[in-house]
């Protein structure tokens, strides 16, 4: 095992933690849309190719997700829906006339309604600290079942260890900030088959003991050769307030390009005979080459 510093540790990235565990999503995405959060939008295709990969692989009709840090279900959302990320910015834009929340909710599933995709099975299972954002998930159908579990601290108990032991695919967006070896080692220990883990890490936080879990469980790890934007600096403070902690950080890539945008790393974690039947690269093209959402950046 690796003695590097882990994450989740202090940072001097921006804090949206009081816009995670509301009844509606709508002052969250108010306040990442201007910053172009968009992680998820990435993530999306690939998630497709993933679960379309393990179906044919595992020769499954029905493939098992679980979203680390679902939050509001978005990756769940995405997928089970046919719905896209600016789609939904718009439909939480929370400007204008607000109605209440059981109107707001009635709203948003009256728009996601003809939506719903059918064409394939999937289970999504959204784990997340925030209890309001885990019932709105499931409330509007993003996500089929909840694990309400901060996994830095405690155990999976019964149910929520019975569904993880069906799990397929691990996905985190935007959660590696939050979440370190624990929460991976936990997961782990309790699926039956395993799964393959997409994950994001931020450009310039190294999770080498993320890693170093996931492949003491025989996973192996690929990394897309170019990275893509999570989102845009909040502000020039929290981008001063970066560069110097990456600087002050003997882990921290040196070779990093500090632009306007905090950068992600796409990770995908699988046994080493999966990654021989299917190699990184041409689940990549094969996902942006459906023609889904121009992350052809991380291919
Ligand atoms: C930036 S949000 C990402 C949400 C979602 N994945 C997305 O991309 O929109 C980070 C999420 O991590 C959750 N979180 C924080 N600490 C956590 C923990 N220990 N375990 C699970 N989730 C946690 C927060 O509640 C929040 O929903």
């Amino acid at each position: 095992m690796s003695s590097r510093p882990e994450a989740p540790r202090k940072s001097a990235k921006a804090s949206f933690d009081t816009l995670y565990d509301r009844p509606h999503p709508a002052r969250y995405f108010s306040a990442l849309r201007p910053l172009e959060y968009n992680i998820p939008a990435y993530a999306q295709p690939v998630i497709e190719s993933c679960v379309s990969a393990l179906a044919e692989l595992r020769r499954k009709s029905k493939i098992t997700l679980l979203d680390l840090c679902s939050g509001y279900g978005v990756n769940g959302g995405l997928l089970k829906y046919d719905v896209s990320m600016d789609e939904l910015y718009e439909l939480y834009d929370d400007r204008g006339a607000k109605p209440n929340l059981a109107q707001r909710i009635s709203q948003d599933r009256e728009f996601l309604e003809n939506r719903q995709r059918t064409d394939r099975d999937i289970v999504v299972v959204g784990q997340d600290i925030a209890l309001n954002a885990l019932n709105y998930a499931q409330s509007v159908g993003f996500v089929d079942a909840t694990i309400k579990a901060n996994l830095e601290r405690r155990h999976l108990r019964g149910n929520e260890a019975r569904l993880v032991s069906e799990v397929d695919l691990v996905t985190v967006t935007g959660g590696l900030s939050y979440i370190g070896s624990a929460t991976f080692e936990r997961v782990l220990s309790a699926v039956r088959q395993p799964p393959w883990i997409l994950f994001f890490p931020l450009q310039h936080k190294p999770v080498y003991e993320i890693r170093d879990m996931i492949g003491s469980f025989g996973l192996d790890i690929e990394d897309a050769p170019r990275p893509v934007p999570q989102r845009r600096f909040k502000d020039e403070r929290e981008r001063r307030a970066i560069l110097a902690e990456t600087k002050q950080d003997a882990t921290a890539p040196r070779d990093w390009p500090f632009g306007s945008y905090l950068e992600a790393k796409l990770c995908l974690a699988r046994p080493a005979a999966d990654i021989r039947a299917l190699p990184l690269r041409r689940l990549l093209s094969d996902a942006f080459d459906a023609g889904s959402h121009g992350a052809e950046s991380a291919a």
